[in-house]
């Protein structure tokens, strides 16, 4: 079911994205490909095409998700590890041998758990991995959702750099919203980055046009087996654009609290989520958060640098340098709350659009 709220893991629930699926497929199940990246804005169906993609292509594959745990450390890494790899024995019981070699691993049944955590253990269930893979003939594939969040852990790009150069039967799959911190990641701007100059493929997750939004609702709504006025549609398509996973939260609202009642609760829900994404943002950076909060206002509508500079000045009464703005607008755009179309800024999610009209600052 299309309005199911959750990440989607069967084709029959994943609508559309055809090309995106095929490349996936065909990527993945090309022997020179090393690298696959996933970019989009937020809730643009990311996790959703990886395991989908995944689940099609039928190899055996461990994801690892970054956004799974409120908290994000070394030990919760373990956990989500621990927890990846006894699914991936569910399917391919022959790894159990390989994983078992590796100090710290412990098997029992179909759990796996780590008793040791040292600051080699990871690298060496790759490398068992990759063993697995060469003796089997079939490539394993390591996917990190929300790649970008990984790079708490120091040399975390030069592990990849290594899995990508010595680790030919592991495949990667790298998503991410971020796209600043995962060209940062990539070493895109950087030669000296560990991943820099690394060929690999990239596949863009974009927003529906508004003929396949509503297409979408409608098609939800017809597998819930609700006829829904088409005026409703347009309008839900009106706020909340071509975002999937909005169009994803007002559907499973609608079927429970009709169109009105849908499109409030689901803007009321969605800016307590974009502002706690905001406020994250922000709290590592407290002296600009009025100019960070002020630019996001302006916003609202597309405007370009001088435009944005203008705005701020005068809200601020104090000019801004061209340095310091160039430098907030580029962290809005890495950290893909802003998105700049041609030569003009724009907030990239209409509920952190219609958020940020209500800011008081
Ligand atoms: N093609 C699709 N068909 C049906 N529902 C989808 C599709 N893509 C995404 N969704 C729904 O939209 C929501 C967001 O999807 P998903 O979590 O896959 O996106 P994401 O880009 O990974 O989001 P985030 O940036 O929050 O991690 C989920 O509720 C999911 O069920
Ligand atoms: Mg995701």
């Amino acid at each position: 079911m299309y309005f199911d709220p959750g990440v989607k893991e069967r084709r029959e629930d994943f609508f559309n994205f055809n090309e995106e699926l095929n490349t996936l497929i065909k990527e993945l199940n090309n022997q020179s490909t090393r690298m696959i990246v996933i970019k989009g804005v937020r809730r643009t169906g990311k996790s959703s095409l990886i395991r989908v993609g995944l689940s099609m292509s039928g190899l055996p594959h461990v994801i690892l998700d970054a956004r799974k745990f409120e908290y994000f450390s070394v030990d919760t890494f373990y956990d989500m590890l621990a927890s990846s790899l006894s699914k991936l024995l569910e399917t391919r019981k022959s790894v159990s041998k390989y994983l078992k070699s590796v100090k710290g691993v412990s098997i029992s049944g179909l759990t796996l758990e780590f008793s040791f955590r040292g600051s080699w253990t990871f690298t060496e269930v790759l490398e068992a991995l990759n063993k697995w893979g060469e003796e089997c003939g079939e490539p394993i594939v390591l996917a990190f959702d929300e790649a970008q969040d990984f790079l708490i852990f120091p040399r975390f790009d030069s592990l990849l750099a290594h899995v990508y150069d010595y680790l030919s039967y592991v495949k990667l799959v790298l998503a991410g919203s971020e796209v600043g911190l995962l060209d940062r990641l990539l070493g895109v701007k950087k030669v000296k980055a560990p991943l820099s100059g690394r060929p690999y493929t990239t596949i863009v997750m974009k927003r529906l046009s508004r003929e396949e939004a509503i297409e979408f609702l409608r098609e939800g709504f017809r597998q819930a087996g609700v006829t829904i006025n088409e005026v409703f549609l347009e309008d839900a398509v009106s706020v909340f654009d071509g975002v999937i996973g909005w169009l994803t939260y007002y559907g499973y609202q609608a079927l429970r609290v009709g169109h009105e009642e849908a499109i409030t609760k689901t803007l009321e829900e969605g800016s307590k989520l974009v502002q706690e994404e905001l406020e994250n943002f922000l709290s590592i950076r407290p002296q600009a958060r009025t100019r960070y909060l002020t630019i996001l206002k302006l916003l609202t509508t597309p405007l370009t640098w001088s435009e944005v500079k203008a705005g701020l000045s005068a809200k601020l009464k104090k000019t801004i340098s061209d340095k310091q703005l160039t430098h907030y607008l580029r962290e809005l755009v890495n950290y893909g709350f802003v998105e700049k179309i041609n030569s003009e800024y724009v907030i990239a999610d209409p509920v952190l659009k219609s958020a940020a009209r209500g800011l008081r600052i």
